[in-house]
């Protein structure tokens, strides 16, 4: 037996170790790996970390040979129960035809005709996808049943099989329900909440032309509140509108997209404990213009970079793809973009635990085939996850 007790493990032979102190007195600080580092881990946490010198004894040594660990990536904003693929609408896409919000009703009706087991295999098959590419947490959002019914089961589906649960029946107003809005939204706010609170980490709305209007969102915003639900809010993706300011009003963890920002956004956002969840794999999908995250970061708001992974706007799963995208699109430093992935993200979900190393932190975290971290955004497309642990235990 160790002196850390039974299944502890030493990780050495780090060669750069990146941490990401939250305590960093600035919140987007470009994190500061070090050299010679080692960790231990007991019972799915962090138990110590120092100069690989100083290492404990544990029962089990993991050595990576000179790579570079980092926090597993935290995917704050993904879209995984769904049946089919829109790769039609894609390549229209990409010969003219712009994205709107009405391809959701594509998916909507793939996914009312799946049963239920087909829609897990294909979260679980995603969520597999997800870890191969270093994520260690993943958000998940309903949005595609848009019935009382087909939106209990898929908040279900989610919450089983991924690590936040988030209820987005206002995703767009269903079809049938196109020429009685107010009546949806009923629906929403009374029925579909009532069944679905229980499950429900997060309530999100769709706040775009073409979705939901301010007042519709506010009903909605105001519903989750009264069941004492906290809330982000898809914003400012296809234009200027109130959403920004909406979640900052709400106090909501995080407005997603922030595509289209004024200066009174960006305030707004800097003067917050609202995240601003940057997307850019699907301003890329999208052949749209990339949000203005150097205005973010220079205001001081907090910043966080996930995949939106959806079959409509963005079919990716690829955190160090957005990582990229987010370097040479939206001039991020590698050190911001690494850091809104992780660390940001864990934020925009309101968890201490994750996006981070410290002793007492969970034991998330990625090996990369690589020397650096540096390499995720330096190398783009190249598959450089070597292995991923999460709680401790080795996940790919
Ligand atoms: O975040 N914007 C709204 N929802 C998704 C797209 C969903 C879809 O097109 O199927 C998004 O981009
Ligand atoms: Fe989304």
């Amino acid at each position: 037996m160790s002196e850390f007790g039974r299944r502890s493990l030493v990780v050495t032979g780090i060669g750069e170790l990146t941490v990401n102190d939250p305590q960093a007195v600035d919140n987007n600080s470009t994190p500061e790996p070090f050299s010679n580092a080692a960790f231990a881990v007991q019972d799915g946490r962090i138990a110590w970390i120092g100069l690989a010198v100083d290492a404990p004894a544990a029962d089990e040594v993991l050595d990576v040979a000179g790579r570079a660990v980092i926090p597993g990536f935290v995917d704050s904003h993904a879209h995984l129960v769904f049946a089919g693929d829109r790769a039609a609408e894609f390549a229209a896409r990409m010969t003219g035809t712009p994205y709107s919000a009405g391809g959701i009703r594509t998916t909507v009706a793939a996914t009312r005709a799946a049963d239920d087991e087909q829609l897990r295999a294909n979260v679980r098959r995603l969520v597999h996808e997800m870890a191969r590419q270093g994520t260690t947490t993943v958000e998940c959002k309903t949005g595609y049943g848009l019935t009382l019914e087909d939106e209990l089961r898929a908040l279900r589906i989610a919450k089983d099989e991924c690590d936040v649960a988030t209820f987005l029946g206002a995703h767009v107003v269903p079809a049938e329900y196109a020429d009685r809005r107010a009546e949806y939204v009923d629906l929403v706010c009374g029925p579909m909440l009532d069944a679905c609170a229980e499950y429900a980490d997060y309530v999100d709305v769709f706040c775009e032309r073409g979705a939901y209007d301010e007042a519709e969102t506010r009903l909605i915003l105001d519903a989750a509140k009264a069941h004492g639900i906290p809330v982000r809010l898809h914003a400012n993706q296809l234009g200027h509108g109130p959403g920004v300011r909406l979640a900052v009003e709400y106090g909501a963890a995080s407005a997603d997209h922030c595509t289209y920002l004024e200066a009174a956004d960006i305030d707004a956002l800097a003067g917050s404990e609202t995240v601003a969840t940057l997307l850019p794999a699907v301003e890329f999908s999208t052949r749209s213009r990339y949000p203005d995250a150097r205005s973010l970061l220079d205001a001081g708001a907090s910043v966080a970079i996930a995949t939106d992974c959806n079959p409509g706007s963005c079919y990716t799963s690829s955190m160090p793809f957005c990582i990229a995208l987010a370097v040479r699109e939206m001039r991020m430093s590698p050190g911001e973009a690494l850091r809104a992935a992780t660390l940001g993200g864990a934020k925009a979900l309101r968890r201490t635990d994750i996006g981070h190393l410290a002793v007492g932190a969970r034991a998330d975290f990625a090996v990369l085939d690589a020397p650096s971290y540096l390499h995720l955004a330096y190398r783009p497309g190249v598959p450089l996850i070597h292995s991923v642990w999460k709680n401790g235990r080795k996940s790919v």
